[in-house]
C-alpha cells in the first residue's frame, strides 16, 4: 500500500470474535511497524477473546468496541471513523461477521462502519472448516466478493478445534504483506480532490402516461465506477436514470428519467467537473410526441415515430475548456473498430468498449473492456464489475493526469 501525500496509511482493523483474534495484536504491531496508523474496532465477541487494552497498547489508540459509547462517539463518531479509513481490514472475520457484512446488518460498530466507509474492504476469514464450507457462508463470501471486498485466505491447516482443513486465518505477516504490496489501484488516492461527474443507468422515454421506451442497462457498471472513483479520493456526482441500486457511500446523487433530463442535469453541473464519465445507456431515440392519454388498443397496426435525442457525451466533449471525457461503447460486433470510430466522432478522450451478448454486458455481474485513447489501448479482462471499475478508474486516472500535465506544459510554453 502506498503512502498518500506523506500521510500515514490509515487502516481500520475490525476484529471479530474468533479464537484467531489472539493473533490480531501481532497484525497491528506489524502494520504499525511498517508505518500505518491503525485504529481497532472490536465486536463484543472479540472482547471475549482478547482485551481491548492489548490492542490499545499495540496500536497506540483507544479501541472502539461500542456504538453506544457516547464519549467515544463524541471524540470521533462512527461516520467520521468510516471516512477516516484508507482501508478496512476485518481479521479475523468470523462466519457471523461475514454474514453481517454481506447482509448489511448495522447492529454493531463494525457493521455500521462497513456500510458507511468508501474505503476498500478486505476480510481474512477464520472458522472451522465445516462452517467455512457451508453454503450459507460461501454465499455470503461470494456476495462480498462481487461487491469488491477482497478475501484473504483462509489458509488450510490444523484448527483450534483439533480438526484439519481450510478455515485458518492467514498469518499476520501474510496479511500485513498483502496490505503493503497491494497494487495502487486498490488503495491509492489517484483521483484525490478531482471532481468527477458520472452518468449511469438507462433512460426512459415516455410514449404515453403508462408506457415508455428503454433498454437493458442495470446501472451496475456506472454505480461501480462512481464508487471506485470515490474510493480513489474523488468528489463524485452521479446522474442516474431509473435503477434498483443503492447510492455508493459519499457520492452525490441526481435522479433523472429521460435523455433530455440527463442532458440538462449534466450541463447544469459540468462547469464544476474535471472529469466526465458517460456510462449511461442513454436512449438514442425518443417518441416524437408523448400522448397525454393512454393510447387505446384499437388499430390493428400502429407505428411509433421516433426522433434522435441529444448526445450528452458528445456535447460535453465539444465544450471549450471542458472536462476530460470518457465514454462507453456497447457493441455487438466489430467492437474495437466501432469504438475507435466513436472516440473520433464524439471527440472524447477515452472510450471503454464492451461486447454485448447473452453472456456479457448489460445487466450482468461481470464485464470485460477494451479501453481506447488516441495513441493507445488496453484490455481489462473479464471480472466482477466492482473489480473492473477499480481497474478502469486507475487507468482513467493515469490518462487524466497525463492530459493535465500536457496541458499545463503547453500553457507554460505559450507566449504571454
Ligand atoms: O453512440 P452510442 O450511443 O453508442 O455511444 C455511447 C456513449 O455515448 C455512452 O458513453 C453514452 O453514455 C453516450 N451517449 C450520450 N447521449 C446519448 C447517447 C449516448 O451521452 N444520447
Amino acid at each position: 500500500m502506498q503512502k498518500q501525500d506523506d500521510k500515514r496509511p490509515r487502516i481500520l482493523l475490525g476484529v471479530s470474535g474468533g479464537i484467531a483474534a489472539y493473533k490480531s495484536p501481532d497484525l497491528v504491531r506489524r502494520l504499525v511497524e511498517r508505518g500505518a496508523d491503525v485504529q481497532v474496532v472490536m465486536t463484543r465477541g472479540a472482547c471475549e477473546f482478547v482485551s481491548p487494552l492489548t490492542f490499545q497498547a499495540v496500536s497506540g489508540r483507544p479501541v472502539r468496541d461500542d456504538i453506544w459509547d457516547a464519549e467515544a462517539e463524541d471524540a470521533m463518531g462512527h461516520i467520521a471513523l468510516a471516512r477516516w479509513a484508507d482501508l478496512l481490514v476485518v481479521a479475523p472475520a468470523t462466519a457471523h461477521a461475514i454474514g453481517a457484512l454481506a447482509n448489511g446488518l448495522a447492529g454493531d460498530l463494525l457493521g455500521t462502519v462497513y456500510l458507511a466507509t468508501a474505503a476498500p474492504t478486505w476480510i481474512a476469514p477464520a472458522m472451522n472448516h465445516a462452517m467455512w464450507a457451508h453454503e450459507a457462508v460461501q454465499t455470503n463470501v461470494r456476495t462480498l466478493e462481487q461487491r469488491g471486498v477482497r478475501i484473504l485466505g483462509p489458509a488450510v491447516g490444523d484448527q483450534a478445534c483439533g480438526e484439519h482443513g481450510p478455515g485458518r486465518m492467514l498469518e499476520p505477516a501474510d496479511i500485513a504483506a498483502a496490505v503493503f504490496e497491494a497494487p495502487t489501484t486498490l488503495v491509492s488516492q489517484a483521483l484525490k480532490g478531482v471532481r468527477v461527474l458520472v452518468t449511469a443507468g438507462p433512460t426512459r422515454e415516455p410514449i404515453d402516461p403508462v408506457r415508455y421506451v428503454t433498454n437493458r442497462s442495470s446501472g451496475k457498471m456506472g454505480y461501480a465506477l462512481a464508487h471506485a472513483a470515490r474510493q480513489a479520493g474523488a468528489d463524485v456526482t452521479l446522474v442516474s436514470g431509473p435503477v434498483a441500486l443503492g447510492v455508493p457511500p459519499g457520492v452525490s446523487h441526481v435522479s433523472v428519467e429521460t435523455a433530455e433530463e440527463m442532458y440538462s442535469a449534466v450541463h447544469e453541473r459540468i462547469d464544476a467537473a474535471d472529469l466526465f464519465i458517460g456510462c449511461a445507456a442513454v436512449s438514442d431515440y425518443r417518441p416524437a410526441s408523448q400522448s397525454p392519454q393512454k393510447i387505446k388498443r384499437k388499430a390493428e397496426e400502429m407505428s411509433l415515430a421516433l426522433v434522435r435525442s441529444k448526445d450528452t457525451l458528445a456535447s460535453v466533449a465539444k465544450l471549450a475548456g471542458g472536462p476530460f471525457t470518457v465514454g462507453f461503447a456497447a457493441e455487438t460486433d466489430n467492437v474495437v473498430d466501432h469504438a475507435r470510430q466513436k472516440l473520433e466522432n464524439k471527440g472524447v478522450d477515452m472510450m471503454a468498449a464492451n461486447r454485448v451478448g447473452p453472456d456479457c454486458g448489460f445487466d450482468q455481474e461481470t464485464n470485460a473492456l477494451t479501453v481506447l485513447w488516441r495513441g493507445g489501448e488496453q484490455t481489462l479482462e473479464q471480472a466482477p464489475k466492482s473489480v473492473l471499475a477499480r481497474r478502469l478508474i486507475a487507468l482513467i486516472a493515469e490518462r487524466f493526469r497525463h492530459a493535465r500535465d500536457r496541458n499545463q506544459s503547453t500553457n507554460a510554453n505559450a507566449p504571454a
